[in-house]
C-alpha cells in the first residue's frame, strides 16, 4: 500500500577544478575540488510502501534496478537506519544525466532518495545525519544533498560553500565511452603529476564573479592520466575552445567534458557542432542548489 509520494529533481555536478593531494591509509584519496550544480537533472518519484521491499524502475534499460543501483541502496539504508525496516519504497527514476560521465548521476539520485524519504517520513534525520548516511554510500553523495558551488576536501565529503557561479552557458559533451572511477584513480601517480590547479585563484575568481578568470583557472589532474583510448576527451576540449568556450575541462573522472561560454548563441552553435560527432551533448546553466 502506498502511503504518500514525492517528486524530486536530482541535479548533475561539474568539477570546475579537481586536485588529488594525497593517498589515505583507507585506500581513498585526499581531494581538493570545486564542484558546481548544473541544470541537467534526473527526475525521481518516490513512494513509501508497507511491504519492506525496495523496488525501482528506470527509463533506461541498461541502468540496473536492483541492489547494485546506489539509489536503491540509499533507500534501504535510510529505512533500516531510521528504524523502519518493515517499510519499503518504490523509486521511479527518469535519467537524463549520462552514465559514467563524471557528473555524479548515481550519487545525485541516491542523495535525492535520502532527501525525499526523509521528507516522506516526517524529517527524522537532521541535515548532518543525512550527510553522514550519504558518506556511507559514496564520496560525492554528501555534496549532492545540498549542491550549489562548494569546495570539497577529505574524501570529497568535507564541504565548504562557495559563492554561486556567475551565470553562463555550459556546454557538456560526453564521448561514447564511460570511464571507471577506480580505474582512473589507479592510474594516478601523485609524484609524477606535471601540473596542479591553483584552487585558491579559482575561488578568488568565483568570489569576484569573474567568468573569464574562472574559466582560465579550470584544471583537472585526471586529464593527465587518461588511457590512450580516451583521446576523444582532448578532442572535445579543443573543439569547445575553438568554438568560443572561455575554458574547457573534463569533469570528475570523466568522460564528459564541459566548456563555459559567455555567449548563448556561440554555446548553441557549439552544442550543435559537437552533436554531429557525439550524441550526448547538452546546453545547461549553473544552478544554485539542488
Ligand atoms: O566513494 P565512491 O564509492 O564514489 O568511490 C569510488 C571509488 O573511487 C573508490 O572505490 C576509490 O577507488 C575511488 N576514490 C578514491 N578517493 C576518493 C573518492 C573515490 O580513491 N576520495
Amino acid at each position: 500500500m502506498a502511503y504518500d509520494r514525492v517528486e524530486l529533481r536530482a541535479c548533475a555536478k561539474i568539477n570546475l577544478s579537481l586536485d588529488v593531494t594525497g593517498k589515505r591509509p583507507d585506500g581513498y584519496h585526499e581531494m581538493k575540488t570545486v564542484m558546481a550544480s548544473v541544470s541537467l537533472c534526473d527526475e525521481l518519484t518516490l513512494r513509501l510502501t508497507g511491504d519492506g521491499q525496495v523496488r525501482a524502475a528506470c527509463n533506461l534499460p541498461y541502468v540496473p534496478t536492483d541492489g547494485s543501483n546506489l539509489a536503491c541502496r540509499a533507500a534501504r539504508l535510510f529505512l533500516d537506519r531510521t528504524g523502519r525496516p518493515e517499510l519499503g519504497a518504490e523509486l521511479e527514476i527518469r535519467k537524463r544525466i549520462p552514465v559514467g560521465a563524471g557528473m555524479a548521476g548515481g550519487s545525485t539520485d541516491a542523495a535525492a532518495v535520502l532527501r525525499g524519504l526523509n521528507a516522506l517520513a516526517g524529517e527524522p534525520l537532521s541535515a548532518a545525519a543525512l550527510a553522514e548516511l550519504g558518506g556511507e554510500l559514496g564520496s560525492d553523495v554528501p555534496y549532492c544533498l545540498t549542491g550549489g558551488t562548494a569546495l570539497a576536501t577529505g574524501r570529497g565529503e568535507v564541504l565548504s560553500p562557495l559563492p554561486p557561479m556567475p551565470d553562463c552557458a555550459v556546454v557538456v559533451c560526453k564521448p561514447g565511452f564511460p570511464i571507471s572511477t577506480p580505474m582512473l584513480f589507479g592510474r594516478l601517480d601523485l609524484k609524477k603529476l606535471r601540473c596542479r590547479p591553483d584552487t585558491d585563484a579559482l575561488c578568488d575568481a568565483l568570489a569576484a564573479g569573474d567568468l573569464p578568470r574562472l574559466a582560465r583557472r579550470m584544471y583537472n589532474v585526471f586529464e593527465d592520466v587518461l588511457p590512450r583510448r580516451c583521446a576523444a576527451v582532448g578532442e572535445i576540449k579543443t573543439r569547445l575552445l575553438d568554438l568560443g568556450a572561455l575554458g574547457a575541462v573534463m569533469t570528475g573522472t570523466g568522460s564528459a567534458v564541459f566548456g563555459l561560454f559567455d555567449d548563448e548563441d556561440a554555446a548553441q552553435r557549439a552544442r550543435e557542432d559537437l552533436r554531429a560527432d557525439w550524441r550526448d551533448c547538452f546546453l545547461v546553466r549553473p544552478v544554485n542548489g539542488v
